[in-house]
């Protein structure tokens, strides 16, 4: 049946900070037709540190896309009608390599990472009246250690490898869609240097204003201009594929992961927002062609540029470092659970947190405190609570920060969200979904082809190529593929749990003091 329905093919790499992916879509129906997924170690080499293998990162991507195509041989589906590929990628994380070897000087550093934080604290100290938001109005975004000027600084001043390069001209600076497109393309013979503006306006040295590089920010961190890549726009060809069963198919998409999240979840008009729920949460809200700054701890980013000649689209965001890696740190570190549907399961099998509250600032606080030196505390615990309370205090930790941004976010558009639109690995959790609703008091609507990530950059890629993803308007698939929960507890009894919750969030705050 495939065979009949078949239009031309769109793929996307989606290279999140737990896993790498890659998918391939009917551009006809938008449906997956095949994918595979690889998952990325972390490391964590001192307190705080967080990195990834670059050389593991890009190998993984080449392995998904072998698996992929085999599956889809196996499937009857000829790989040539692959037409575009698309690259989205976790944020800011950090990487420096030689143009000459091809190698990478150091790990990557990933965005949650906290080695930052002193040099971070000194930069504030040094701005007039110690305002994180000093570079706010060009960047959109504070000081903090979770963008990537600081990581670089950092690279350049404690890896001689990366000095050395840079003193030789033989450095290359990107983000994670830098690294594999440079790679993909032909890495030291002849790879392509660039990034997209999604990807760029996470750095803290783009204007997001002239849409480039901006030379009194590099300044201001101390960074030479020649080792950027060069910022195109998120659609338009940036090469071809170099090597590998794809070997020739142009990659022309490249986005931030929300970014694309944001395409795949169709929020094309000015108002309209989605919740995705990976390794941290990232609520973004469509502004349209204005860049809006946030009275309430929000970043200014660009949501896409969908073409050359395009114009750029803005988005408010709202970023929690941690949503799902607070599975993961239950299940590798606590060693309570050995799955996330295990701890569905627990926190299911008691359905409340009695009283417990678990702030996981294991990165500090980001939206809406941009708060380094917060630490995660779980606090409210008695002789009665057992793991499963745990769970469920995880889960509910992943709601409660979504409503903190939802609230900075209606308080700064001044028109509240009706509904919640979310997708990302987490929304599988039916618990988490319902539990959501309940924080929220507002529906909340789920996508049933939960890869928005991914199709979004796919659709990014396809665009560029001439080739559009379905036909079908947002209200028509809203209508047909999405799965609503509705808020079942009382408001009062949510606004009980959601104020103890903010004292927990105080005292993440103050515990060092
Ligand atoms: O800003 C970091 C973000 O892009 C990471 O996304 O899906 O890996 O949590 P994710």
């Amino acid at each position: 049946s495939h065979r009949i329905m078949l239009g031309p093919l769109v793929a996307a790499v989606d290279q999140g900070t737990s896993s790498t992916r890659f998918l391939v879509f009917n551009s006809k129906t938008a449906e997956l037709l095949s994918h595979h997924q690889v998952e990325i170690k972390q490391s964590f080499p001192k307190e705080g540190w967080v990195e990834e293998d670059p050389k593991e990162i890009l190998q993984s991507v080449y392995e998904c896309m072998e698996r992929t195509c085999e599956k889809l041989t196996q499937l009857n589906i000829d790989i040539s009608n692959i037409k575009a590929i698309g690259v989205t990628n976790q944020r800011e994380t950090t990487l420096v390599w030689d143009k000459e070897t091809g190698e990478p000087l150091y790990n990557a550093i990933v965005w949650l990472d906290l080695r930052t934080q002193s040099t971070v604290e000194r930069l504030i100290n040094k701005t007039p009246g110690r305002n994180k938001n000093h570079l706010k109005h060009k960047t959109g975004l504070p000081i903090s250690t979770y963008f990537s000027a600081v990581k670089l600084r950092w690279l350049m001043d404690n890896v001689d490898e990366v000095r050395e390069a840079v003193v030789s001209h033989r450095a290359m600076f990107g983000t994670v869609d830098s690294w594999l497109i440079w790679c993909l393309t032909g890495g030291k013979s002849g790879g392509v240097h660039c990034t997209d503006v999604t990807n760029a306006s996470r750095t803290m040295l783009f204007n997001i204003h002239t849409l480039d590089w901006d030379p009194e920010l590099c300044k201001y961190f101390g960074i030479p201009m020649e080792i950027l890549p060069r910022v195109r726009s998120s659609s338009e060809i940036y090469g071809l594929m170099k090597s590998g069963a794809l070997s020739g198919i142009p990659i022309s998409g490249c986005l931030g992961d929300q970014s694309a999240a944001l395409v795949g979840q169709m929020c094309f008009q000015d108002g309209q927002a989605k919740n995705t729920y990976g390794t941290g949460c990232f609520l973004l809200r469509n502004t349209g062609a204005k860049p809006v700054m946030s009275d309430h701890g929000l970043l200014t980013t660009v949501a896409y540029k969908l073409g050359r000649d395009q114009p750029a689209c803005y988005a408010l965001e709202g970023s929690v470092a941690i949503a799902g890696a607070v599975v993961r740190w239950l299940q590798d570190n606590l060693g309570i659970i050995e799955s996330h549907e295990e701890l569905e399961k627990l926190a299911a099998s008691v359905g409340t947190s009695y009283g417990c509250y678990f702030v996981p600032a294991f990165s500090g606080l980001y939206a809406p405190y941009w708060e380094p030196s917060a630490r995660g505390i779980i606090c409210g615990l008695t002789q009665f609570t057992n793991k499963r309370h745990l769970a469920f205090a995880a889960l509910e930790a992943v709601c409660f920060q979504t409503r903190e941004i939802l609230d900075a976010m209606n308080q700064d558009s001044g028109i509240p969200l009706t509904q919640l639109q979310v997708d990302g690995g987490m929304t599988s959790n039916r618990l988490l979904m319902q539990l959501q609703a309940d924080i929220l008091c507002i529906p909340v609507v789920k996508p049933s082809m939960p890869e928005t990530t991914a199709l979004g950059a796919a659709m990014a890629a396809g665009a560029a190529e001439g080739v559009s993803v379905w036909s079908l308007s947002p209200e028509d698939l809203s209508e047909v593929t999405s799965e609503k929960f509705e808020p079942q507890i009382n408001p009062e009894e949510s606004e009980f749990r959601y104020a103890r919750w903010k004292k927990a969030v105080q005292k993440s705050m103050n515990w060092e003091t």
